[in-house]
């Protein structure tokens, strides 16, 4: 029978089994997809770590969760359409698709409804095709939500992770002045993609006005580090053109936009769907770089996370079932 790898408890990337499971039928309205590549994504580790809440003696984690509704793994992946549910048009089987919204897609087969579906530019690889939408759709809503535009200097902080350099590249396409932190081994890479690449650390405010005299006028941060906060708070006067895709008390509370599915965070649902066409048309054309790091049979999930846990992977985990 197929797998499909689940958390077995909450806790470390040690939890992750492969279970075998029957292939699943797709609703009316769904496709089943056989996966080729399903990306990894920080998320995947925060459902089942604690990090999004501490779990008791009993199992049960803040949200009322216990150990039976322990997540599914795999928000993105691209395939083989290998079924179609009977009020399905517009997806046949043998289709190639990128599957974006999806979820348990670190298996071998997944069902989702057919608007989750975009055709796979047969240019991509299948961990590009796999691996492009969560990120690339992340940074579309973030440099949308602070307005990005021509003739802005937008700082990028964590500018060498999955969605960092997604918003490079959209930035720096859009006209903008990019400057972005990372560490010094990946600094060539955001050269390439048209960058100035800054360091991150002690003495980063001075670093950033030493390369942008001027002015910057809009912050992404994908870090998540008071500095990457601070930095922005005292670089760009007005907080509507601050993003960060962590959601920490201290930016929920700071004026600035917060990305993300918490309270008081804006999802961007609409926005996200209406990008992934053209993130594909772009990644399909060669004009936005899908970085793959390392990818893993799932046997192997529990190493994909602890690799992505350590934080510095430059370009995307991805899982080929
Ligand atoms: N709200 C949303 O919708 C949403 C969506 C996607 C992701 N996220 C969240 O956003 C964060 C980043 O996601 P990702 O997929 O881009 O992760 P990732 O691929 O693991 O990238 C993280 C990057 O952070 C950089 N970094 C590490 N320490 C840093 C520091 N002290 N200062 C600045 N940068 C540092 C690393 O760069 P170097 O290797 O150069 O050190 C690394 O490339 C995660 O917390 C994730 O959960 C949120």
């Amino acid at each position: 029978m197929p797998g499909i790898v689940r958390p077995t408890a909450y806790g470390s990337p040690d939890v992750l089994r492969v279970f075998e499971q029957p292939i699943p039928r797709p609703a009316a309205d769904e496709v089943l997809v056989r996966v080729h590549a399903a990306g990894v994504n920080p998320i995947d580790w925060k459902l089942y770590s604690g990090t999004f809440h501490a779990v008791d003696d009993s199992n049960q984690d803040s949200f009322g969760l216990s150990l039976d509704s322990l997540p599914a793994l795999g928000l993105e992946c691209a395939g083989v359409v290998t079924a179609t549910g009977a009020d399905v048009t517009g997806a046949r089987i043998g289709d190639e698709v990128i599957v974006y919204p999806v979820t348990a897609a670190y298996a071998e087969y997944v069902t989702a409804p057919v608007t989750s579906l975009i055709p796979k530019p047969a240019t991509l690889t299948w961990p590009e095709a796999g691996g492009l939408m969560l990120t690339g759709t992340t940074a579309t809503h973030t440099l949308h939500a602070v307005g990005l535009g021509r003739g802005d200097t937008v700082l990028v902080h964590g500018g060498s992770g999955g969605v960092g350099l997604m918003a490079v590249q959209l930035a720096v396409a859009q006209g903008a002045t990019v400057l972005a932190t990372a560490a010094h081994r990946n600094h060539g890479l955001l050269r390439e993609l048209g960058a100035v690449p800054i360091a991150y650390g002690p003495g980063l405010l001075d670093r950033v006005r030493a390369v942008a005299p001027d002015r910057v006028t809009a912050a992404v941060d994908c870090a998540g580090t008071d500095e990457a906060l601070d930095t922005s708070l005292e670089l760009v006067a007005d907080r509507r053109r601050i993003a960060s895709i962590t959601g920490t008390d201290r930016r929920v509370h700071a004026g600035i936009h917060v990305i993300g599915n918490g309270p008081g965070q804006d999802m961007g649902t609409d926005i996200r769907h209406a990008a992934r066409a053209d993130l594909a048309a772009r990644a399909g054309a060669g004009e936005l770089r899908v970085f793959i790091d390392t990818c893993y049979p799932l046997h192997e999930a529990a190493l994909a996370h602890k690799t992505g846990i350590a934080g510095h992977a430059p370009g995307k985990l991805v899982l080929v079932p």
